[in-house]
Order: C-alpha cells, then structure tokens, then sequence
C-alpha cells in the first residue's frame, strides 16, 4: 500500500491511483520494479464483491504493490446480450479498492486494451472443449487474449484467480505455461454468501427472492458430493440435475464430475485421483457457474 508518512512517523494517509491508460500503467509499474518492488495483480470485470476483495487482501499481503485491473472484455462474451447487461459499478468499485488499500487501480478502455483487433487464436487441447468451452465457445480464447495482455502491461510477480471459474483457472496455467510467462498464479478459494451462494458479480441482478431460491445451487453440489461415497459417477449426475430442474426456477446447462487436472469427464472414481463437481444454471436470464471438490 502507497502512504505518506508524517513527520511524527504515523502513516497518515493511503491513496489509490486510476489510470486509463497503458503508458501512465506501465511507466508506475516500472518505477515500482525498478526499486525491487514486487506486484501482485488481480485481474476482474468489475462489480466488485467480497470475493474479489478476498483476493486483492491476498495480494496485499503477499506483494509490495498491488494492481487492479477493472475492464469488461468484449472478446470473452459469446453473447451480446449478456456483454451489455453486464454491471458496470465503477464508483463503487474505486471506493471499495480505496478503502481496501489498492495502489493502483487500472481502468482501460476497449482501444486501449485492443488498439487493434486481437487475432490471436489459442490451443487449449481438450481443456477448452467441456463445460463451459462446450457451452460459450470462444470464451476462453477471449480469456486468454485479455489475460496475456494484461500480464504485458502489468508484469506481475504473482496473480490471482478466484477457484469459482475453475476452469478459467485450469486455463490461465496452460496459457503461462505455454507463452513461458514468469507470473506465479495464486488460486483462491470460493467466498459464499450465508445462504452458501457463491459470490458473483452477476448475483447482483438476483432479486431477493432469487438470491434465497439460489441457495438450492450448492446445496446441489454438496449432496452431490456426499453421494458419490455410495453411487456411481452417472446416477448422482442425473439426480443432481433432476433436483436443480424440479426445483421449480433453475435450469441446468451442464452438470459435470470431472478429474480436477486434465478436466475431462469422469465416469468412475478412482483411488488417488481428485475430481471436481461443476454446473452452469440459468436463474431467469441470469447464468451462474459453481463448484465443490469431491
Ligand atoms: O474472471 C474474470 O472476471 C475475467 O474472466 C477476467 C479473468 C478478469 C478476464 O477478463
């Protein structure tokens, strides 16, 4: 955190800096390496919530300086419907960095972010092509684009992801993997509300009744899980998704158990391998991902 020290040696003040631009971004971020600074970065679309301040305060305990990035990415929204109802809070988001103890909190444009359009065409193999590669082609291309080219702009020593985009997480590994990149990528765990819904930027378009209907998500997964001690890998799938439909307001776009590392689907559990539990549902016009290890 920047502060200013007083001349009885309290700290007396923290400020934040917003930059739009790459050049006023990178120019700090040089100055900060340049003094042996380390940085720590997370990356997010805004409408911040508890889950993403969780992990700016790991970044802020682990880093020198910590960089925010605050920018909804066209190239990753396969619908043009959901890029537009996406929330966009940037006051709140500011404040909310601010009081937290952000350094610096970069607010870029599209043209600022893609000066000019990005071609690049990633291979994820097998990784992009279940759950939510199957279901929002292009998706995680457009991750990929956005995330590379932030990680040139900010140059971090350590970035951080939240584990509740499970599979953006398996992603961004096989991307710094496959450009060599030196950034260390921290996961973090996913933050619930009360009623065990996991923390999400578009929880904001729930009303008060979806956000309680909701919990019935987890509650999902979590028997789920429970029941794989005693059921095959296909009959909890079914029941799960059985239980999501009936609920009366979710519909399930996928529901899949899968080995934890390579992702792909399992249809047995096998001793010394670990598995994750995935879905995506639609609450209305809203679309929520969540997970649970098994
Ligand atoms: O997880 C997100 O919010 C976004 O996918 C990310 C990583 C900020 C890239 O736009």
């Amino acid at each position: 955190m920047l502060s200013t020290i007083s001349t009885n040696n309290s700290i007396t003040a923290s400020f934040m800096q917003v930059f739009t631009t790459v050049s006023e971004t990178q120019k700090q971020i040089e100055n900060w390496q340049s003094n042996g600074l380390k940085i720590g970065f997370v990356p997010t679309m805004g409408a911040l919530h508890a889950g993403h301040i969780s992990l700016v305060k790991q970044s802020l305990e682990d880093n020198d300086r910590t960089v925010v990035s605050v920018f909804v990415n066209p190239n990753q929204f396969n619908n043009a419907a959901d890029l537009e109802k996406y929330p966009r809070t940037f006051d709140r988001d500011s404040e909310m960095l601010r009081d937290v103890g952000v350094d610096l909190m970069f607010f870029p444009s599209v043209n600022e972010i893609y000066p000019t359009p990005d071609i690049r065409k990633f291979d994820f193999g097998d990784l992009e092509k279940v759950m939510e590669g199957e279901h929002r082609p292009g998706h995680f291309n457009g991750v990929a684009q956005v995330v590379s080219r932030l990680f040139e702009i900010v140059m971090p020593d350590n970035a951080y992801f939240g584990e509740k985009d499970f599979q953006q997480l398996a992603i961004i590994n096989a991307m710094v993997k496959q450009l060599a990149l030196k950034v260390k990528i921290v996961p973090c765990t996913i933050l619930r509300e009360a009623n065990g819904l996991a923390m999400s930027s578009r929880n904001e378009r729930l009303n008060t009744t979806d956000r309680e209907n909701a919990k019935v998500i987890y509650e999902t997964l979590k028997q789920a899980k429970e029941e794989l001690a005693t059921n095959g890998v296909e009959v909890v799938k079914k029941k799960a998704i059985e239980r999501l439909n009936s609920s009366g307001f979710l519909k399930a776009e996928y529901l899949e158990i899968s080995e934890a590392e390579s992702l792909k689907a399992a249809n047995k559990i096998e001793a010394g391998l670990n598995y994750i539990i995935c879905l995506a549902v639609w609450l209305g016009d809203v679309r929520l991902i969540d997970n649970v290890r098994a």
